[in-house]
């Protein structure tokens, strides 16, 4: 398995709408292997693949499946979409890899249902709540190019790009 590199913002790369997968195939599933790997070398509870600059719908995480839960899962979701939407709202300060030294609190739906298909190309569906959805929101809008920093104000978001840039490129 292989660490790859995590881009950091800011770089376009991040802001790219990312194309489903079409077939899951070895190399999928190598790949899902390196990004867990990744994910673990920095402490991550997740990642999506164009943070480490492949525009592909494909994220991993791992985190306890419910929130009394004593263990993490590791989940590996290829074209996962949100396909119910709870009333209540949550927020937590949430961590990226692409935006390291910042917590951002963004606020989230609380209660979701997410399908998507598992690396070996089999439909599933998962119903999450609290932490576990809050992170299967972010990582689904990095697939969309959406990192939490969009959700700052303008103001508050060139003050964090400015030090990202500074410290990072
Ligand atoms: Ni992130």
């Amino acid at each position: 398995m292989t660490v790859l590199d995590v881009l950091i913002e800011p770089d376009n790369r991040l802001h790219k709408i990312s194309k489903p997968v079409e077939k899951i195939t070895d190399e999928i599933r190598s790949f899902l292997d390196d990004m867990v790997e990744t994910m673990r070398e920095h402490d991550g509870a997740g990642l999506a693949a164009p943070q480490v600059n492949r525009q592909q719908r494909i994220i991993v995480m791992e985190l306890p499946l419910t929130p009394d839960a004593q263990e993490n899962t590791v989940f590996k979701m290829i074209n996962p979409e949100i396909i119910k939407r709870g009333d209540l709202h949550c927020s937590f300060k949430e961590g990226c890899l692409s935006v390291p030294g910042e917590r951002i609190e963004v606020d989230r739906i609380a209660d979701i249902t997410v399908k998507y298909l598992d690396e070996f190309g089999l439909e599933k569906t998962l119903e999450a709540s609290e932490i576990l959805a809050v992170c299967i929101q972010h990582e689904i809008d990095h697939l969309d190019g959406k990192l939490v920093l969009d959700y700052l104000s303008p103001f508050k978001r060139k003050v964090a790009l400015t030090k990202l840039k500074k410290h990072y490129h």
